[in-house]
């Protein structure tokens, strides 16, 4: 999704600015663009091509300046053409960058019209650079703060002016925005992790704020105009976890991770304790009657599998939504729910207002389950549980997923316990299952030569079902996303009982039928489902555990798991779908890591 770099030094900062959209690059984006001043002139170079190419531009044009502004930009509006791409220009004079949506767009544009503006893209952005220019009165700050009064929706924006060159104004609302704080330099950027390299102290503005960086100062107002500290931070992790090391992708190497990234997640301590998911979970966690959990995704079918755990670990009803839909619909609100949101990046725009809207609807409590301590999501929940995957590049989701199911088993476990249904032989015996995860997960890692073999028929269907039940029934999900979205192979997950009431109805011998096959109490069931895709001709693909007697015959081929895993078992047969989806778009020749249309982190609606 889009990305916005900005910086204030003494020094020529364009490639500050190339590197930190470099490094933002992985959140997907269609054109890139980076404005600096020059001589007291706003020169820019675009691109609709990678962050490389503009990087090429910049060296071959002699692109230098103090001060500046890039973006990767994410189309919604008007084509990822170069004259759409940021930073767009308002008389020569302005430039700006944004990220987010402009809903009043329209009727801004026309007032601005009316006013001599001539527009020459098709973006929402146009009008607030426009709408700045318009209102200059000789101080950025102050405009700045008057313009975004009149926009309605999500953005955060940075905007240099060529009459101040030493500064950079930034606001947000919706989208996030930070503040990176150096020695005699600042700078801004939608995530702190475009100015690793350049400062390891940042301050995370609130909605509403509004910003002013110059070379030795940082001015914020909020939304209502009063002037506002926002705690500077030493964040340190963010240096060099980007690396690719020996992997052909990021998904690769993210995927072969999970063994490192579980094991830095389960607690340590050998109790499951309310604790670890913050100051007061234990209060909390007594004064519950269900849990509401919203998410997007992979996010969301994290939130399914845990469904299963809490309600039979737990014995807390549960109710999972997509947070999209969650946000638009009336519902009855519980304030004795545990609203839980879980979230890759924290960042996810529908997520972040799902949670905003169940708070508004008097939802007291609330928990975090995220991948970014310092995102949008830990800081406005009541609690947190931070999962530990390190930085995840890859647009699909990977060991963020895995270690989402670590934290809500942890979650599972902690209700079921302070509810009286998990006793300390029970928390020992989960406890022992967790710590053996990472390498039973490494097994499953070994069984990599026989996937590839099976990508290879895969790499050439255009269509799969995937098929689980109970438990697995998200973990299949799963696994559909996961081949859909980097392979571009259309894949569907059914629970495998529905598959009678009409999806059979597709079975013939050039569907393939990918089967989670755990060694559980709906085993028999579950093979019965496979006989009847059998019987249409369809071929079967069959992850399953040691003991369930599935073996390969005529139609039906095995990969055999290494063992059954009992209540994590979910955490172990997501992995070999993630690498069937990886090799098989690998064999296809997609761009695994950024696949077409999708972004990383979607901070729009
Ligand atoms: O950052 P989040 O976990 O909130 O992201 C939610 C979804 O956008 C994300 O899981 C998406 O579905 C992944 N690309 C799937 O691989």
């Amino acid at each position: 999704m889009c990305g916005i770099v900005g910086a204030v030094a003494q020094r020529n900062i364009v490639s500050v600015l190339v590197e930190g959209l470099r490094r933002l690059e992985y959140r997907g984006y269609d054109s890139c663009g980076v404005a600096v001043l020059s001589h007291g002139e706003p020169r820019r170079a675009r691109s609709v091509s990678r962050v490389s190419d503009l990087d090429a531009q910049v060296r071959d044009t002699h692109l230098e300046g103090f001060t500046g502004i890039a973006h990767t930009r994410w189309a919604t509006h008007g084509a990822p053409v170069t004259h759409n791409a940021h930073p767009i220009f308002s008389r020569d004079a302005v430039a700006l960058v944004h990220n987010g949506i402009i809903e009043n767009y329209e009727s801004l544009r026309e007032m601005l019209r009316g006013k001599g503006y001539e527009f020459v893209s098709q973006t929402d952005t146009e009008v607030i650079a426009h709408l700045i220019h318009s209102m200059y009165r000789g101080d950025l700050f102050q405009t700045v703060r008057e313009a975004v009064k009149q926009l309605h929706g999500a953005y955060a924006i940075a905007v240099i002016h060529k009459d101040q060159p030493h500064t950079v104004v930034g606001a947000r609302q919706g989208s996030p925005l930070v503040v990176g704080v150096g020695q005699g330099e600042n700078f801004l950027a939608s995530d702190a992790l475009a100015l690793a390299g350049s400062t390891d102290r940042f301050a995370f503005l609130e909605e509403g704020d509004v910003v002013e960086i110059t070379l030795d100062g940082v001015k914020i107002v909020d939304g209502e105009g009063v002037p506002a500290q926002r705690e500077v931070r030493v964040v340190a992790a963010y240096g060099g976890a980007v690396e690719l090391g020996p992997y052909r992708h990021f998904m690769q190497k993210e995927i072969f991770e999970q063994p490192r990234a579980i094991t830095d997640t389960i607690p340590q301590g050998d109790h499951f304790d309310a604790s670890l998911f913050g100051e007061g979970a234990a209060d909390v966690f007594s004064g519950i009657d269900s849990l509401l959990i919203l998410a997007c995704g992979t996010s969301y079918y994290s939130g399914l599998t845990a469904k299963y755990w809490l309600e039979s670990v737990a014995k807390i009803p549960t109710q999972v939504e997509i947070a999209s839909e969650y946000r638009y619909r009336e519902s009855v609100p519980n304030p004795k729910a545990l609203v839980v949101v879980i979230s890759q990046s924290g960042e996810t725009a529908d997520t972040l207002a799902a949670l905003k809207h169940a708070q508004s609807l008097g939802h007291k409590h609330t928990l975090a389950v995220c991948n970014v301590a310092t995102s949008a999501m830990v800081r406005l929940t009541e609690l947190a549980f931070l999962t530990h995957a390190g930085t995840e590049i890859g647009v699909a989701s990977t060991k963020a997923f895995t270690t989402q199911l670590v934290g809500l088993f942890v979650l599972a476990v902690t209700l079921g316990k302070l509810r009286g249904h998990v006793d300390a032989t029970q928390e020992a015996a989960y406890l022992a299952q967790l710590r053996h995860l990472p390498a039973a997960l490494n097994s499953v890692l070994a069984l990599e030569p026989q996937i590839i073999a099976w990508a290879e028929e895969f790499a050439r269907k255009e269509n799969a079902l995937f098929l689980g039940r109970g438990l697995h029934y998200p973990i299949s999900l799963e696994g559909a996303l996961k081949l859909k979205e980097i392979s571009y192979i259309h894949a569907e997950a059914y629970p495998a009982g529905e598959l009678k009431h009409g999806p059979l109805a597709l079975v013939t011998e050039a569907m393939p039928v990918v089967t989670v096959a755990p060694n559980d109490a709906l085993l028999e069931k579950l093979k019965s489902n496979m006989q009847e895709v059998r019987a249409r001709g369809g071929e079967l693909y069959v992850f399953a555990d040691a003991d369930t007697r599935i073996v390969s015959e005529d139609g039906i081929h095995v990969i055999r798991m290494p063992e059954h895993y009992g209540l994590l078992s979910p955490i172990l047969h997501t992995v070999p779908l993630q690498l069937l989806a990886y090799h098989t778009a690998c064999a296809r020749g997609t761009d695994v890591d950024k696949p077409r249309n999708l972004a990383k982190s979607v901070t729009v609606e």
